[in-house]
């Protein structure tokens, strides 16, 4: 199978969720630009250091340092044969600088799925949202609790909160993601390759009903 994926939404809306098993049912590496970043910072590399202080007031990091990293990580040998990406294109430019970058090789993006939910909705789902910074398992206090409270059903390590998951951050991210990232929406819906998912309800309905838009 060669497949390009896009999921497009919201933060905390539950792309990351969602996006493990469809990459897997479809055979493709998730990409998430979030985890790499954030695996930047845990690294202290010279990219980490710098989008670190976006990323902690909840902007977006410039696009000239997400576009490198994306295409460094696209010419990686398991995205010969498609990807999802999870959080990326997230402005026109990044997207042009995909498009562009696809088109070098008479390629497209096949599906955008595009998974949205009322604010607070999202507001609910980010300030429950904890991680197991040991292998990045999710949960959420109140609909996907853990076994044993604050620590990882899959590897034991006590789940932390993501520092840009605080009220004043959460804030900031649903207003630039209304700013900026929004517009491609429009950009993907005129392209004629977006599906919306209504992602106000279970993980297991989100699930199918994305299952069923990647299969037209
Ligand atoms: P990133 O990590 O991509 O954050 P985001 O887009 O804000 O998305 P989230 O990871 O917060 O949410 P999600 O939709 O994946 O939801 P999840 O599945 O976790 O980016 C972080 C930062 O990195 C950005 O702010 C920016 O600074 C930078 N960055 C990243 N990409 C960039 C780019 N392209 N350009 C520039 N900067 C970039 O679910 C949330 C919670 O809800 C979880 O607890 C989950 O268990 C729960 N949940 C999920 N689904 C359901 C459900 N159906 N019902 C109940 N609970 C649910």
């Amino acid at each position: 199978m060669n497949v390009k994926i896009i999921f497009l939404g919201p933060p905390g809306v539950g792309k990351g969720t969602q996006a493990k098993e469809a990459a897997a049912a479809n055979g493709v590496p998730h990409i998430s630009t979030g985890d790499i970043l954030r695996a930047e910072v845990d690294a202290r590399s010279d990219l980490g250091t710098q989008a670190k202080s976006y990323m902690d007031k909840g902007e977006l990091v410039p696009d000239g340092l997400v576009v490198e990293m994306v295409a460094h990580r696209l010419a990686q040998p398991d995205c010969s044969h498609g990807y999802l990406l999870d959080g990326f294109p997230r402005t026109m430019a990044q997207a042009a600088a995909l498009e562009a970058k696809l088109a070098e090789r008479g390629e497209t993006i096949d599906r955008v799925l595009y998974f949205s939910a009322p604010d607070e909705v999202l507001i609910r789902r980010l300030s429950g949202r904890r991680t197991c910074p040991n292998c990045k398992a999710g949960f959420h206090v109140e609909t996907m609790p853990p076994k044993t409270e604050g620590v990882c059903d899959h590897c034991g390590a006590e789940l932390i909160q993501r520092a840009d998951d605080e009220p004043a951050t959460i804030k900031n991210r649903l207003e630039v993601y209304t700013a900026r990232t929004a517009e491609l929406i429009d950009h993907y819906e005129n392209a004629g390759n977006l599906t919306e998912i209504d992602s106000t309800g279970t993980v297991d309905a989100i699930a199918d009903a994305a299952s069923e838009a990647l299969k037209t």
